[in-house]
């Protein structure tokens, strides 16, 4: 039987591991945060070293897994393949050493350039071939490239589709190229061309460092000061690179009022509104009989997988809780679970990467929100292969009747029991009573979250950011804004 043509798309799509790895291959040579930071070399070097001097040096920290080997050949259907052994799958670590030196033209060979391209040899021994209508199309010039908004202005169409340099020039700090027909000038950095040569590509892929966590985490939470994060930019640095670091953080000392807890929300970015409101403030009391918020236990869980793009952030502030006790909060690594099923059982791992989950949220009686597509469980870069998303929500998923093979299904039924166990193990909870003061923000994309059974009466509030504001914030509250334009 063929497989569901979304799946062997999927399939096809997925680096194998061996392609997804010949980046990773190359050692990182710059610190877990500006690597990230900045997603390419060179953006800045005393920020590289200073972040490394920062980060404990016997921290472990780990890159997460990258999907399995597409199957090939046999039997078509994509979770009836042989386990593969765990060398197939391999799980890189990333040590940190220093940070890169600046790119450095070869003293013994020029630059040339033919009716193609222009080839700029290194001093490293590499050539990057730049073919001549990308390099006009990349003039970084104020007529090309707008210095405000950094948004090209320049017209790639109006210039012919055979363009010449009529001279190319090596100066001090880069290259210089006058083209023919108008005689518009051109110059690119050594560490812009560097940095962006696509052939070769020179630039090495850094896999953010994670600090991966259990159960041990409850003996020192990350967490920062309320005053600090109110106070300055930099204390915002700190409490979103702690985020993306460990996926949770609490923040000490916030006044324990809806309010402050907004203004700090609003520290990171503004707040994402979905179909439940954007900052909201609810009392959980049994005599409201509201379903969404009841006292009862929730099983770990990342939240709205029911979105094209799930909340980045949530956080959670409880103001009080009276005339009763427990709701313990739990929290477990997602990044850390998924390795740990890899490991143990990579064909599970294979099935939850590639079989796609339909979600929604249709309890408000006038939406039913559901995502443009069905999404598997572990949700990978489709470049550079690391897992980045983890969904899972077995309350909200949906009809499961879209299988090409009737057998796949009881091998999913398989694939999902042994990821529940992995993430009820003791020793991959992180448990912890919320307390009023102290608010708990973690990353959805990554960090489940679930809650004890409780009594009496909690009133929390807290709200959702999207991905893409956090890791805005994050990047530029802990980088220079010219090093990251540099790497665009
Ligand atoms: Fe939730
Ligand atoms: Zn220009």
């Amino acid at each position: 039987m063929a497989a569901p043509r979304s799946i062997t798309r999927i399939l096809k799509s997925l680096p194998t591991s061996r392609n997804a790895c010949s980046y990773h291959r190359r050692r990182s040579r710059a610190s877990w945060l500006p690597a990230e930071v900045l997603a390419k070399r060179y953006s800045s070097n005393t920020a590289t070293v200073a972040a490394a001097a920062a980060s404990p040096s016997t921290e472990q920290t780990t890159s997460f897994p990258s999907p399995s080997p597409a199957p090939s050949g046999g039997n078509n259907s994509i979770i009836n393949k042989q386990a593969q052994t765990t060398s197939d799958l391999p799980l890189k670590t990333y040590n940190v050493t220093k940070a890169d030196a600046r790119p450095k033209l070869s003293e013994h060979h020029k630059i040339t350039f033919d009716e193609k391209k222009t080839l700029v040899p290194w001093e490293e021994g590499k050539t990057s071939h730049f073919q001549h209508v990308w390099m006009r199309d990349h003039c970084q010039c104020s007529e090309c490239f707008h210095p405000e908004t950094k948004q090209r202005v320049f017209d790639t169409f109006s210039v012919p589709k055979n363009i010449q340099p009529d001279i190319v020039e090596a100066e001090e700090k880069g290259m210089k190229i006058k083209w023919k027909n108008g005689g518009h000038e051109s110059f690119y950095t050594w560490e812009w061309l560097h940095l962006h040569s696509y052939n070769p590509r020179l630039e090495r892929y850094i896999s953010p460092q994670f600090k991966f966590w259990g159960s041990e985490i409850a003996e020192g939470p990350p967490e920062v000061e309320y005053e600090d994060v109110m106070g300055s930019d930099a204390g915002v640095g700190e409490w979103t690179r702690k985020i993306r670091k460990y996926g949770f953080c609490y923040v000490n000392g916030v006044p324990v009022t809806p309010e402050a807890t907004k203004e700090l929300v609003e520290r990171i970015a503004h707040i994402r509104h979905t179909h439940y409101g954007g900052f909201w403030d609810f009392t959980s009391d049994l005599s409201k009989k509201d379903t969404a918020y009841t006292t009862l236990a929730l099983g770990v869980h990342t939240d709205t997988t029911y979105f094209s793009d799930p909340a980045g952030l949530q956080l959670f502030h409880l103001l009080s809780h009276t005339d009763g006790s427990g709701g313990q909060s739990i929290l477990v690594d997602g990044f850390r679970a998924a390795k740990i099923l890899r490991e143990e059982d990579p064909t599970a791992y294979r099935i939850l990467s590639n079989v796609r989950i339909p979600s929604h949220s249709s309890g408000n009686h006038d939406s039913s929100i559901q995502p443009y597509a069905p999404f598997p469980v572990f949700n990978h870069h489709p470049v550079h292969g690391e897992l980045i998303l983890v969904r899972w929500n077995n309350g909200d998923r949906a009809t499961m009747d879209r299988w090409d093979d009737p057998a796949d299904v009881g091998r999913f039924y398989e694939a999902a029991r042994a990821w529940n166990d992995v993430l009820k193990r003791r020793e991959n909870e992180y448990r912890d009573q919320l307390v009023p003061g102290r608010p708990l923000i973690f990353d959805n994309w990554r960090v489940l979250h679930g809650r004890a059974a409780f009594d009496g009466k909690r009133r929390l509030c807290g709200a959702y950011i999207s991905r893409d504001d956090f890791m805005s914030r994050f990047v530029m509250s802990n980088s220079k804004r010219e090093d990251v334009l540099k790497a665009l």
